[in-house]
């Protein structure tokens, strides 16, 4: 039924990829489709006339840009058809599954765990119950998702119980497992029960869960009372490998509440992490900025690569290179290492270009940058005053609306033959997928920033800044949007990968 598992399993490097990204937005995804009635309010495929984005949004009384975030992703998985002419209907398959009740009230009883599960580290710890009432027993539902066998009316069925309950309990394990230290003490070597329990505070009945199910994943093996890492999670947490996953899962634990409300966020777009809040942003994006330092050596791949690309068609000699949002830097510093000549203004919040500073003192490119803290949102960046501005991963943080501000500010802070540089995440036209890119965007909807959009949705707002000649590369991960005014050079194509070193 569904266009993302296939047949062959996955590695454990990809379900652990997946679990710490986007298996909770998969089981918010599910449990605010069901609770807010897209489910019951689609006519089902063959029988009945398919339904608008904005038709369906007013039948179960939600907004349209949170029923359009969560039906995006319901077509990305196979869940929901959207014809041609944007139409939705419900897969046969989905409805025939949720018109079986005891089925239905399966996931309904899943469902209000999310908030309870959201406490597993305190159930590891105690063992007990959690209070008030003792009525959650944490410890109990993993037992029963994970080691315990219950019939679904079908294998389409199955799977969709599989991420609607499991996926989230996966991530919030690892969650646990990482707070608790427990991986860091595996990654060392066998622990036997005694050792486990001192050093993670865990109580008997807690870790002996925990271990269970990690084993169930393939990530843990115990013989007697000594558990160890299994052969294949060694390898894939072997080194660096395993800081780099605890932080992306510590990301993700950010979102958990807004995940947990995401039915609130999606009827009335009232955000619970509100990212338009100055002091949440500033608070999420300092956290991130070690998240996103731990990503440069691949970013830089990208960066040095979309350098390159420009390079084959226009010089970049003495070039006046703005980076709007630049984070950790990475951008900006390609640009900077491709031409030696070449002066870069990091442009970001001031708490964030501490750490871009670092990054770009280490690459060398010091003598060549200016960092320029501000607001990006209301910033005027001055007229004709560069070749080349990068605004990398950034639009998504603003919400629609903004859009053609910013351009405006863009446009007119670029030279007459300057280009603009969007590093993005670009939707297909269809606005289908790719399913990575619109697990991203759902997150930027739950935050109150902004839309992806598809390479023509963006020409037609460049366009109207005057920017009216655009391509669209794809990078490996994201693409390479450049705009330009007409008579200006693009390159078709990208330049090969540069070699490793930097
Ligand atoms: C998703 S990150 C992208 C970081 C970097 N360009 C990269 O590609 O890795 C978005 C960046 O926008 C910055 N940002 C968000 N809101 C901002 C604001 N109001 N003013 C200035 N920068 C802001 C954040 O601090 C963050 O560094």
């Amino acid at each position: 039924m569904t266009a993302s598992r296939s047949a062959t399993p996955p590695s454990l490097a990809q379900s652990l990829h997946f679990w710490a990204r986007n298996a909770s937005n998969e089981s918010a995804l599910l449990r605010t489709s069901l609770s807010v009635g897209l489910f019951d309010a689609l006519p089902v495929e063959g029988e009945g006339a398919p339904m608008t984005v904005q038709a369906l949004a007013a039948k179960v009384g939600a907004s349209v840009r949170g029923v359009r975030s969560l039906t995006e992703l319901l077509v990305c998985l196979g869940l929901v058809h959207q014809d041609d002419a944007r139409g939705l209907t419900l897969a046969r398959p989905v409805a025939a599954f949720l018109r079986d009740s005891a089925f239905r009230e399966r996931l309904q009883e899943a469902a209000q765990w999310w908030g309870p599960m959201g406490r597993l580290e305190e159930a590891v710890k105690t063992g007990e119950r959690l209070s008030p009432g003792g009525i959650w027993d944490v410890l109990g539902l993993y037992r029963q998702l994970f080691l315990e066998t219950v019939p679904a009316p079908s294998p389409e069925a199955e799977d969709f119980f599989d991420r609607f309950a499991r996926s989230a309990a996966r991530t919030w394990l690892l969650v646990t497992a990482g707070r608790l230290g427990l991986l860091e003490q595996l990654a060392t070597g066998p622990k036997d029960e005694a050792a486990l329990q001192a050093a993670t505070g865990a109580s008997e009945r807690g870790l002996r869960t925990v271990l269970e199910v990690l084993g169930h994943l393939g990530i843990t093996r115990t013989e007697g009372a000594t558990s160890s890492f299994t052969e294949e999670a060694r390898q894939v947490l072997d080194g660096k490998a395993l800081p780099y996953l605890l932080r992306s899962f510590s990301v993700s634990a950010q979102y958990w509440e807004a995940l947990e409300r995401l039915e609130e966020t999606v009827r009335h777009e009232r955000f619970i992490l509100d990212l338009k809040d100055p002091e949440v942003s500033q608070r999420f994006y300092a956290d991130n900025s070690n998240q996103i330092t731990a990503v440069f050596a691949s970013h830089f791949q990208l960066s040095r690569r979309a350098a390159a690309t420009i390079a084959q068609v226009r010089p970049l000699k003495g070039a006046s290179v703005l980076d709007i949002g630049t984070g950790s830097g990475v951008w900006g510093v390609a640009f900077a290492r491709t031409e030696p000549t070449a002066h870069i203004t990091y442009f970001d919040q001031e708490v964030v270009l501490e750490q871009a500073r670092r990054n770009v003192e280490q690459l060398k490119a010091l003598g060549q940058a200016r960092f320029w803290p501000g607001n990006l949102f209301t910033q005027d960046f001055g007229e004709a005053a560069y070749d080349f501005i990068i605004l990398p991963q950034v639009l998504n943080v603003l919400r629609p609306e903004s859009l053609p501000d910013m351009f405006r500010r863009v446009s007119r802070a670029l030279k007459p033959d300057g280009i603009l540089v969007i590093a993005e995440y670009v939707l297909n036209e269809r606005r289908d997928g790719p399913l990575d890119h619109l697990y991203f965007g759902f997150r930027r909807f739950l935050t109150n920033e902004g839309d992806l959009l598809s390479h023509s949705e963006y020409a037609a707002l460049l366009s109207d800044v005057g920017l009216t000649s655009t391509v669209c590369l794809p990078l490996p991960t994201q693409e390479l949007l450049l705009a330009a005014r007409p008579g200006v050079a693009l390159p078709s194509q990208l330049a090969p990968p540069p070699r490793a070193a930097a």
